[in-house]
């Protein structure tokens, strides 16, 4: 009775909800309908227009004269690079005096790790596997950026990506679309939540599609799969972002099947919109619409109608569609029905952000002192960034180091303010960063510290020249030279117990336009390595880095190697937490390392070929494999070790033997063996052995951060129904098919108690 009584209220409610949807829905319908009979052809196409003024805007000059006068004659409809809320309050009031129609501007950003209180770099996030962390990170970042005057991030990034040579691979979640559609719809679910609140902020997802699979790790190149390839392991994390509610989607720089995703009617209308359901706004990445003429589709009023027919609603700067839109109408080239469907869902949005209501709602002032950098916020990002630490290698217990150890603090990154955010800290201040250095001397007061930068981050003065195109973010001693750093930090090893060696990548030589043929250390940093190591000093790794490296050299030679990411604004304190114990490291790889850049791309849940390379046959000829390395990553995908020790118990099913519906239950016991207290990602992981296609040796499936304190244990139990079977066949329909599965549980990809089912339909 008690249970009818529940479910009836239940589903009262849910009917409630979504009788006020659908209201709210007509209510919008008909102001936008109502708005858009007000408006003139020019007055549309101008919504279209997303513009920036640059970056850093000033408080005085606001925009561009020629911006200005855009703005005031309504041929804008959003803009990005303006931050602060005076500025964007003057800029909305510009539009409210001057236009006809008074329709409030979106205000963008690439709100990428953070605003202005960065968190690890995406990449780094992702290797918490923590999805409550990581919605709050992007909570804390909306709150941030909406008290900074804006309304729309152009965030999650959820390429995935198996080529850490492509700089981008920083911003995205790794190469799983099991873990990546996680998050995206963690971080979805964190900026937006339901845009009923003025520190909820439309996020954008991010781009359509594909990106991440440039050929050669190149940006901006070219893209090229099976659709199979594309629906089981690339569109996953975009659709997860969609079906979240994520209210915008941007559409990618490369192409797909030879045409850009920019003017691609099958990705932008067939799938997103017809297949997907997404009802909301398309925006352009930057220029695209232009760049397709160097794509080789056409001149710019025809890739701009190509644009527009394929479904995309808003340029961003190239202003093809301000330009030539008309003209393509006039010819007869695109719809009326076209522009009015771009703006309408543009109008859509701004009604869903309450713009219409109060064009200033994002326009407090009051709120920056309050909400930005705050303390919570900044606890919060030091968490966070400990949580994205990736313990590698610690051998014979090298970590955690005692508090009053005697410490030779060596590298370019020890002691360096500018490289702790990471790319994309578009709002970041480099000068609120936490060093290294400074936060050892925070949590270890009584540590003795010797400090010696021991190598540039590179001696190329073309590679330093190109990284540092926009900011100096590798300084290169002119005084001494790269023998003579060592040297120093050779001496400083000397008369220390310990070397802690902070280097890597500069944050410039990751992200966007940052792609590296070579992803070793960069520099003069493994010959320093060397020598660091030749003192016999146990010598900690600390990397700071936006991708895998190729490290199997210095993983093989030092003690202990802690990778860090870009941890963000408390990047310093949160290693030195890790460091000397305070938090026992949790982080588990959300991408394959490779031993050289030869082996990419390099993954976990590849095909298994006609001829595999098994474990007996390691060096066979006439196998899938290479002469000159084993085919096996330096670490794999879900690896990372902790403080204390965990041991899996044997795998349990309830049943071997299962039909249609039935729930499979496959558990394990969890025991917390060490001497501290800790974290553990226990990770399930499938193979369907026969398929009607090829199927991966194994794919993440479902996964649990389980915290145990030192002696404890717990059994960890997953549910596992046909959904979780399913993928999709050779022609594109989402299903399971009866037959043998191995369900696999463990500590990382390789490290699997494996048990054989069968099911059947
Ligand atoms: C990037 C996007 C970004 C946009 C606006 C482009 O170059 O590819 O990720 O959102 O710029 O800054």
């Amino acid at each position: 009775m008690k249970n009818i009584v529940s479910t009836l209220i239940f589903s009262l409610l849910v009917f409630n909800q979504s009788l006020q949807a659908q209201l709210s829905d007509r209510k919008m319908d008909s102001f936008v309908r109502s708005l858009m009979k007000k408006m003139s052809l020019d007055e549309k196409i101008g919504q279209l227009n997303l513009i920036t003024p640059g970056w850093g805007v000033p408080t005085g000059a606001v925009v561009s004269t020629d911006v200005e006068s855009k703005i005031k004659s309504g041929k804008v409809g959003g803009m990005f690079g303006v931050i602060g809320a005076a500025n964007t309050r003057r800029i909305q009031e510009m539009v409210m005096t001057n236009t006809r129609l008074k329709i409030p501007l979106f205000f963008g950003s690439d709100v990428i790790h953070g605003h202005k209180t960065n968190f690890p770099i995406p990449l780094g996030l992702a290797c918490s596997w923590d999805m409550a962390l990581i919605e709050k990170t992007a909570r804390v970042a909306a709150t941030e950026a909406s008290a900074d005057g804006l309304n729309w991030t152009f965030s999650p990034m959820v390429d995935i990506c198996r080529d850490p040579r492509w700089g981008r691979i920083a911003e995205g979640s790794g190469e799983d679309p099991f873990l990546g559609s996680a998050i995206a719809a963690a971080m979805v679910r964190g900026y937006q939540g339901d845009m009923s609140q003025p520190d909820q902020i439309m996020s954008c997802v991010k781009h359509f599609a594909l990106y991440g699979a440039s050929e050669g790790g190149r940006d901006y190149n070219t893209t090229d799969m099976s659709r199979q390839r594309m629906y089981n392991e690339y569109l996953p994390p975009y659709k997860a972002a969609v079906d979240a509610g994520c209210a915008s989607v941007m559409t990618s720089f490369n192409e797909i099947d030879g045409i850009p995703a920019t003017g691609n009617r099958w990705l932008v209308t067939d799938l997103l919109r017809k297949q997907w359901g997404f009802a909301g706004l398309v925006v352009t990445d930057y220029t695209s619409v232009n760049e397709m003429t160097d794509h080789g589709m056409g001149d710019l009023q025809t890739v701009s109608a190509l644009a527009l027919h394929a479904g995309v609603d808003m340029d961003m700067v190239g202003e093809g569609f301000l330009t030539t839109l008309k003209k393509s109408l006039d010819e007869g080239r695109i719809s009326m029905k076209e522009i009015d469907q771009a703006c309408r869902r543009i109008l859509e949005a701004k009604y869903k952000l309450g713009l219409f209501q109060n064009p200033y709602r994002y326009c407090d002032e009051s709120r920056a002192a309050r909400d930005i950098l705050s303390a919570p916020h900044r606890a919060a990002a030091r968490t966070a960034a400990a949580s994205s630490f990736v313990l590698l290698k610690n051998q014979n217990n090298t970590l955690p180091l005692s508090k009053n150890a005697n410490i030779a603090l060596v590298g370019p990154l020890a002691d360096n303010k500018r490289n702790m955010l990471g790319t994309w800290a578009v709002s970041g201040v480099p000068e609120e960063a936490v060093t290294v250095m400074e936060g050892i001397k925070n949590v270890a007061k009584d540590a003795n510290i010797r400090y010696a930068k021991g190598a540039n981050i590179s001696d190329d003065p073309t590679f330093v020249k190109r990284a540092n195109a926009f900011a100096e973010e590798i300084t290169v001693e002119k005084d001494r030279t790269p023998q003579q750093l060592l040297e120093e930090a050779v001496r400083v090893a000397q008369a220390s117990d310990v070397v802690v060696a902070v280097l890597g990548e500069s944050a410039n030589i990751t992200g966007e336009a940052a792609s590296r043929s070579n992803i070793t250390l960069p520099g003069n940093q493994t010959a320093l390595i060397n020598a660091l190591v030749a003192t016999g000093k146990p010598v900690i790794l600390v990397l700071f880095t936006g991708r895998p490296l190729a490290l199997e050299q210095e993983a093989g030679s030092v003690g202990a190697l802690l990778n860090v990411w870009f941890g963000g604004t408390e990047a310093g304190n949160a290693v030195a937490d890790v460091l000397f114990g305070d938090v026992n490291p949790s982080g588990k790889l959300a991408v394959t390392f490779p031993r050289n850049v030869g082996q990419i791309p390099l993954y976990y849940n590849h095909k298994n070929t006609g001829r595999p390379e098994g474990p007996d046959q390691i060096g066979n000829r006439f196998r899938s494999n290479y002469l000159d390395v084993p085919n096996t990553p330096l670490f794999p995908f879900g690896f990372g070790l902790s403080y204390t020790s965990f041991e899996y118990g044997p795998l349990q099913l309830n049943k071997t033997s299962l039909t249609g519906s039935e729930i499979l239950t496959a558990s394990i016991q969890l025991s917390n063996t060490g001497n501290v207290d800790g974290s553990e990602v226990v990770q399930l992981y499938i193979r369907d052995l026969v398929g009607s296609s090829t199927r991966p040796v194994q794919a993440l499936k479902s996964f649990q951060k389980v915290f145990l304190k030192h002696g404890e244990r717990r059994t960890v139990t997953f549910n596992i129904s046909t959904e979780d079977l399913k993928y999709y066949q050779y022609d594109l329909t989402h299903d399971w098919e009866a037959g043998d599965f191995d369900i696999m549980i463990g500590s990382d990809a390789t490290t699997v108690k494996t048990a054989r089912i069968k099911w059947s339909r």
